[in-house]
């Protein structure tokens, strides 16, 4: 049995000055059970709304969602969400200020009337997962914004819940704090064998904990795979253009005639194809596939060095270009030709 299935979902949200505005259109996906499946993409597209369904804060226009075999939401049912079996943690971590942290892990094990022992044993276990042991006796306004994070984790985490919801639950923590939490939440995952469902906008985080990946745009599902995958072989030229670092070269070229066979060029480069005079081919080229040559085809906007490597940002031939060196010499304003060495055509 599938864990958790989404089935065709529709949302239409009514606001007074937009009228209608069709959120979902059209969304299915199935996540197994003790999988860390992760949903990403821009901002707007949806995410918050899916994830808020499938807790049950809201109720799908056209769909079904079946969690362990039970329809939970549809136009016609909305089980409540303390009967779902699952927790939500929010991008904002909205613990209750005026609780201490042991006080904030407690109050849901409270309101599903645990007793009082188990309860105590419960946040204490989860306390020593989290390293936060030391801090049950601080209120969130004592806290670091990282272990406040580890306390609404906790909070979700002392339910047992068989799924857990998160919603861009590291989108206010500085980067290297960030990278931590990231680690923390996928041996946490790991080690509790909870399923998790986790929506972030930031691709690094979706590539490095997803054991699944579903990337959308505009209230609909683009491409579900594995991370490596969908980043090795993206379907569309939009999950081609959002994965990656800087992400993927996405490109149209005309087909043209040189000595009666067909070729695509880009500057100086061509390439021979298969196509009618004419095409449109949409090519995507990783920015390390992208080569620096003497040439006068594009003239080099900006350089950044990031440590080892550099990102040469190219403009000419109707396009804009991102190219990625080790070290490299590349100037500001320089005029260069580029070579490709691989490359990925759109059908
Ligand atoms: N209650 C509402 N009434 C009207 N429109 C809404 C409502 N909630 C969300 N929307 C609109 O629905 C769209 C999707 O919103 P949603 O919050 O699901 O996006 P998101 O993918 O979570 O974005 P973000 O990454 O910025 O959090 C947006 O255009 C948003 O303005
Ligand atoms: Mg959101």
């Amino acid at each position: 049995m599938t864990f958790l299935k989404v089935q065709g979902i529709y949302k239409t949200h009514r606001s007074g000055l937009r009228g209608k505005v069709e959120v979902l259109k059209g969304v299915s996906f199935d996540v197994e059970e003790g999988e860390f499946f992760v949903i990403l993409g821009p901002s707007g597209c949806g995410k918050s709304t899916l994830l808020n369904l499938i807790a049950g804060l809201e109720k799908p226009d056209k769909g079904e969602i079946i969690l362990k075999g039970r329809v939970v939401s549809s136009p016609r049912v909305c089980v409540p969400p303390h009967e779902r079996d699952l927790s939500m943690v929010f991008q904002s971590y909205a613990l209750y200020p005026h609780m201490t942290v042991y006080g904030n892990m407690e109050f849901p094990l409270k309101m599903a009337k645990v007793n009082k022992k188990e309860r105590e044993k419960r946040i204490r276990e989860v306390a020593e997962l989290l390293r936060i042991s030391h801090l049950l006796n601080s209120k969130p306004s004592e806290l670091s914004g990282g272990e406040r994070q580890r306390v609404a984790l906790g909070r979700a985490l002392v339910k047992r819940p068989s799924l857990i919801l998160m919603d861009e639950p590291l989108s206010n923590i500085d980067a290297s704090l960030k990278q931590e939490m990231r680690l923390e939440i996928k041996r946490i995952q790991r080690e509790t064998g909870t399923t998790f469902l986790y929506v972030t906008h930031d691709q690094i985080e979706a590539m490095a904990l997803a054991d699944k990946l579903m990337i959308m745009r505009e209230g609909r599902v683009e491409q579900i795979g594995e991370p490596l995958e969908v980043y090795k072989d993206p379907k569309t030229p939009f999950v081609a253009g959002f994965l990656g670092f800087p992400p993927m070269n996405v490109v149209s070229r005309k087909v043209f005639l040189k000595d009666g066979k067909p070729y695509i060029k880009l500057g100086n480069w061509e390439y021979p194809v298969e196509g009618p005079e004419g095409e449109e081919i949409v090519i995507g080229i990783r920015p390390e596939y992208i080569s620096l040559r003497k040439g006068k085809s594009f003239v080099i906007t900006s350089v950044e060095r990031i440590g080892n490597e550099t990102f040469v940002y190219l403009e000419g031939d109707g396009v804009r270009l991102v190219a990625k060196e080790k070290g490299g010499h590349a100037t500001e304003g320089g005029k260069v030709d580029i070579a490709v060495y691989k490359f990925k055509i759109f059908l």
